[in-house]
């Protein structure tokens, strides 16, 4: 993992990616750390973030690291017509690590290629989210007490969703069964199914999941993601497509966990964050005791 960037979950291996989650748990024990004197890690954000930037940042923070960026482009001289291209070349000249959020799919394998540091793709456009998706499986890790053979429903916006799509590909090394909940018009990407396909494991697609919600081990929530619709009537039809109430709960299994990578609309009502089955809080707070392991890990500092 030293100086490799992380654009796609594939980046890594399935033995890099437990390694991960192994020192994400010795991050928990023991967040704070001076491992990162010196280190300068530069925040990126074309984008908007609460979670994502701020547990970087607080995962940097806790080692000891110095962070520059942006959390909007709009203070940095892309207003005045500066390509990624030059920001990438000259940043990398500032930082020993770039942390980056972007609107365009593509964009943050672009930027890794002509980086001088190693860059982690904090979300590009609808395609990836790869540290979301290890504190995706930190979280089912921690809960389930395992990561195979596990059923996960994914609700949702699974067309314009980057964290189901990297989850998906993830959670395929572990012989998931998969069941896909969304609209016709958010259904699951072609390309991700024929992944499935070709390594034999069982999805299922529906409309609903009221009927079955008893078979799940993991229900995972998106919002629908209003920013990456060209069409508003689209997301105006589609919106409130599905919304988490506590009652239906009742009839789940024992070891059920709600998760959802947040923000969340109104997919999820407030009176479910009161059942013990719902983890999404604590799953965002994972994410800072990852993004400790990742920076580690590349920065090659453990
Ligand atoms: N989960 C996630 O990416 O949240 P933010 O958009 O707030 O970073």
């Amino acid at each position: 993992m030293k100086n490799k960037s992380l654009v796609s979950i594939t980046d890594f291996s399935k033995s890099e990616y437990m390694k991960i989650l192994s020192l994400a748990e010795e991050y928990e024990r023991k967040p704070v750390r001076n491992l990162l004197t010196g280190k300068v890690i530069a925040n990126l954000f074309f984008e908007p973030s609460t979670r994502t930037r701020l547990s970087f940042e607080s995962a940097i923070n806790k080692m000891g690291g110095r962070i520059i960026g942006f959390s909007d482009s709009g203070s940095s001289s892309v207003t005045k017509g500066e390509t990624l291209y030059d920001t990438i070349k000259i940043v990398s000249n500032y930082c020993d690590l770039i942390v980056m959020r972007h609107p365009l799919e593509g964009s943050a394998r672009f930027a890794s290629e002509i980086s001088s540091v190693p860059v982690i793709n904090a979300g590009d456009g609808a395609n990836q989210h790869p540290t979301q998706t290890l504190l995706d499986l930190y979280s089912i890790k921690k809960t389930q007490g395992k990561l195979d053979n596990l059923t996960l429903f994914i609700v949702g916006d699974l067309k314009y969703g980057r964290t189901v799509h990297s989850l998906l590909m993830a959670m395929s090394q572990f012989n998931t069964t998969f069941h896909f909940i969304s609209p016709e018009e958010l259904k699951m990407p072609e390309e991700y199914k024929i992944l499935l396909r070709s390594l034999g494991l069982k999805y299922h697609e529906h409309k609903d999941f009221t009927d079955i919600i008893a078979e799940a081990d993991i229900i995972y929530m998106t919002r629908v993601q209003k920013e990456r619709f060209s069409d508003p009537i689209e997301y105006e039809r589609t919106k409130n497509a599905y919304v988490l109430k506590n009652k239906m709960l009742t009839n789940t299994k024992e070891n059920l966990k709600i998760l959802h990578p947040l923000p969340r609309v109104n997919e999820i009502e407030q009176d479910v964050d009161i059942n013990p089955k719902a983890y999404y809080f604590t799953q965002a707070l994972n994410g800072v005791f990852i993004r400790q392991a990742i920076i580690s890990s590349i920065l090659d500092v453990n």
